[in-house]
C-alpha cells in the first residue's frame, strides 16, 4: 500500500480528536487516563495485551534488550514491553497521527525516557547498522507492498546475534478474504501474504526460524466472544475509539478466520 493510503486508511479523520469526543462524551479526561483505561484501543492487534505478553515471553525480553517495535501504532504494546519488561523499545510507525498520540501517551503515562517514538517507513529505516537487541511487529505486513526490502532492513538493523519477533494475520491457501478489515478497506489495498511466502522472504533475507505458533482457533475464540459480548459489558473505550467502522472490520475478521481466509502466527527468528 502506498505511504499516503496507510496514513488515509488508519487516520481518515484526526484519531486524536476521535479519542477527545469518545472521553468527553462518558466524562473522562485525557490527561487522567491510565494504561489500563486505554488498553482495549492502543493495542491494536487480535488479543490485546494478552497476546504482547505471550509474544515478549517467547521473545526473552529483558531489560537489557534493545527493542525495535516496526508499525508500532499508538504505542500499548511499546508501553506494555517497557513496563513489565523493563526494556527500552523505540517505536516506529508510518502514520503520522498515531506517533504524535503515541509521544503524547507516553509522556503522559511516564514513558519518556523508555520509549523512543519515531514517524518513518519500516522499508527505509533511520538508524544505523547493528543498532537493536529484536525487532519485533505486530499486524504489520497486511500494508507491505515490498516485503524483501522491510526484511533487508530489519537484518541490517539488528546486532549479530540479533532477533526478530512477530505477531501477524496470514491469508490462509482457500477462500477470499471479506473487506474491510483492521488493516485494509478494500482487496486492491491489501498486500497480506500467506504464511509460507512471508517465511520465505524472511528467510531469503538471512534470517532462521526459532520457534513458529499457530494462534489460529484461539483468535477465533476471542472475535466470537468479543461480538457475542453484550454492549453494555463491553470496554468503555474499546476500538472503535480509534478505527471506524470497528464492528464491520471485526465481524469481517470472524468471517475470514472462520472460512479459513485468514490465520494467525507468532514466530521468532534469529540471524542465520
Ligand atoms: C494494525 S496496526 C498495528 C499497530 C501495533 N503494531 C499494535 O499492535 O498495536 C498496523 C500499523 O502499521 C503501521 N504501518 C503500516 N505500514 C507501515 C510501514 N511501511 N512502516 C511503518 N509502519 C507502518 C500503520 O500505520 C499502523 O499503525
Amino acid at each position: 500500500m502506498a505511504e499516503s493510503q496507510i496514513s488515509i486508511h488508519y487516520a481518515p479523520q484526526d484519531p486524536l480528536e476521535r479519542i477527545h469526543a469518545t472521553l468527553q462524551r462518558h466524562g473522562l479526561r485525557f490527561d487522567a487516563l491510565s494504561r489500563d483505561d486505554i488498553a482495549a484501543f492502543d493495542e491494536f492487534h487480535i488479543g490485546g495485551r494478552a497476546q504482547t505478553r505471550a509474544l515478549a515471553e517467547r521473545a526473552r525480553i529483558d531489560p537489557e534488550t534493545r527493542v525495535l517495535d516496526l508499525g508500532a501504532g499508538i504505542g500499548g504494546p511499546a508501553r506494555t514491553l517497557a513496563e513489565e519488561y523493563r526494556c527500552r523499545v523505540t517505536a516506529v510507525d508510518l502514520t503520522e497521527a498515531f506517533c504524535r498520540i503515541n509521544a503524547l501517551l507516553n509522556a503522559q503515562l511516564g514513558f519518556g525516557d523508555r520509549i523512543d517514538c519515531l514517524c518513518a517507513d519500516a522499508v527505509k529505516l533511520p538508524f544505523r547498522a547493528g543498532s537493536f537487541d529484536l525487532v519485533w511487529f505486530q499486524h504489520l505486513t497486511g500494508n507491505i507492498a515490498d516485503l524483501a526490502a522491510v526484511f533487508a532492513e530489519v537484518r541490517r538493523v539488528l546486532r549479530s546475534d540479533g532477533r526478530m519477533v512477530f505477531h501477524e494475520a496470514v491469508r490462509g491457501e482457500t477462500s477470499e478474504l471479506h473487506y474491510p478489515v483492521f488493516w485494509a478497506g478494500a482487496a486492491d489495498h491489501d498486500n497480506l501474504v500467506t504464511a509460507a511466502r512471508l517465511e520465505a522472504e524472511i528467510e531469503r533475507a538471512g534470517l532462521v526460524p526459532e520457534f513458529r505458533i499457530d494462534t489460529t482457533e484461539e483468535s477465533r475464540q476471542l472475535f466470537r466472544s468479543a461480538l457475542a459480548t453484550p454492549r453494555a459489558e463491553r470496554p468503555l473505550l474499546g476500538l472503535s475509539v480509534l478505527v471506524p467502522d470497528a464492528l464491520v472490520k471485526a465481524k469481517n475478521m470472524l468471517r475470514n478466520l472462520e472460512s479459513g481466509a485468514l490465520e494467525v502466527i507468532q514466530a521468532g527468528y534469529r540471524i542465520g
